[in-house]
Parts: C-alpha cells; structure tokens; sequence
C-alpha cells in the first residue's frame, strides 16, 4: 500500500478557491465538505485525505507533521513562525494586506502605544523592529472595535477592501506585509515521501501559473 498523504486546509470563504487547485493535481474531496460537520475527508484517491481546520491551526498540524501539506494565509505563516515547514508555492489566492490602522485623523501619540490584535508575535515584531514601544493586546476578532473604544491607539489586522475600516471611523496607515495564500509542506514529510508530495508541488505550481 502506498503512503497515505494528509493535507490540511482552511474552513470557510478560501476554502472554495482551494478545491480547484488541489483538483488540478488529481484530488477531490469524495463528498461536499460544505455540507458536512465532518473534520476529515476521504478524497477519490485511496491515500489521500483532507482536514478541514481553523486557518490560525493549519501551520501547527504541518509542523508537527500530523499533516504532510496544508494551504495556509501567510498572515497565519507569520504569526506562527516557519519552524518545520516548506513555504513552497504562492497560490495567490485570498490576497490582501497586513497594516496597522487607527482612528481616521487621530494622530498616534508619542510614547509607549496600545495595539489591539491577533497577530501578537507578528506586531511586536515590527514595533520593535521600528524602536517603538507598544503593548500589545490580544483580542479574536473585530479588531477594529478597540480603537474607537479606547482599547488601543492602533490595530494590526488584515485589510482586504478597507470596508471594515471606513464602516468604522478607521483608516490604514502601515502596510507590513503582503498576504496571500501558501502551499506548506512539513520538512520531515517531504524527505519521506518526496516524490508523492513534489508531484502534488509541481501540479499545483502549474495550476497556479495558469491562472
Ligand atoms: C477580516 C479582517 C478585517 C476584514 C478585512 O475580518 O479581520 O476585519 O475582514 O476585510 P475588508 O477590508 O474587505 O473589510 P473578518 O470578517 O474575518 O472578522 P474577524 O476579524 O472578526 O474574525
Ligand atoms: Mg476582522
């Protein structure tokens, strides 16, 4: 029997735009995974599987090889570091950006700031980067609730449209990094079951390029 392969991907609004490119490299889930509380997925190739995970734990599952590949945000890459894995393939899907935001015309004070994110490894980070001294608070979502509430002087968070911000009285102002989504691969899976795994790299690689 030939070695099983588990890919992990991310619930939700990437997941469509994910399925074709595995498609194209000869994988399709074997029932409607919107469909389904299911968490793991038969595919119509025998040793080929898919978990369908939170995007913030699809890193983790690669890096402890539960997982052999994944498709995760680089926002998620960044704030989890890249120990143990391959980032080999931009997918260019589910782009935006990563940036600091804050109260439209409110000028950040000088000093020690408040940042209000999920992205705690990545914002201290760049303020560090930048010499400037910022707490950093740890929210789960509707980041751009904690400035107009006081929480914190600055957001980090993904900006795609900027509707969020504007709906909210807030405006970009850092661009940190460009995101996009990113086939992973652990390290110790891709010496093991190399050519399994290229030949998924490769078919999705010249899917992506066909686009
Ligand atoms: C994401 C992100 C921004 C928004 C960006 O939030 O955190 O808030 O989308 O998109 P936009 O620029 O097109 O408005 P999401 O809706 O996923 O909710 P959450 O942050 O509460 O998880
Ligand atoms: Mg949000």
């Amino acid at each position: 029997m030939s070695q099983m392969l588990t890919i992990a991907l991310t619930k939700g609004r990437i997941l469509k735009e994910t399925l074709p490119l595995l498609a194209s490299a000869g994988i399709e889930p074997a029932e409607d995974i919107s469909q389904s509380r299911k968490l793991i997925f038969a595919t119509n190739q025998e040793n080929v599987r898919l978990l369908v995970l939170r995007g913030s734990d699809v890193p983790t599952y690669v890096q402890f090889g539960s997982a052999d590949m994944g498709i995760a945000g680089k926002d998620t890459l960044m704030e989890s570091g890249s120990d143990g894995l391959y980032e080999p393939v931009d997918l260019g899907i589910a782009r935006c950006q990563l940036m600091t935001a804050a109260v439209k015309g409110v000028e950040t004070p000088p000093g020690r700031i408040k940042v209000a994110t999920k992205y705690v490894n990545v914002a201290k980070r760049y303020y560090a980067a930048q010499g400037r001294q910022a707490d950093i608070i740890k929210l789960y979502g509707a980041m751009e609730l904690a400035p107009i509430m006081d929480l914190a002087d600055e957001i980090v968070d993904i900006v795609d449209t900027g509707n969020t911000l504007r709906a909210n009285g807030l405006e970009p102002r850092e661009h940190i990094a460009d995101i996009s989504s990113r086939l992973i691969v652990n390290k110790a899976s891709m010496k093991m079951k190399h050519d399994r795994i290229q030949q998924v790299i490769d078919a999705v690689q010249k899917a992506v390029n066909l686009v």
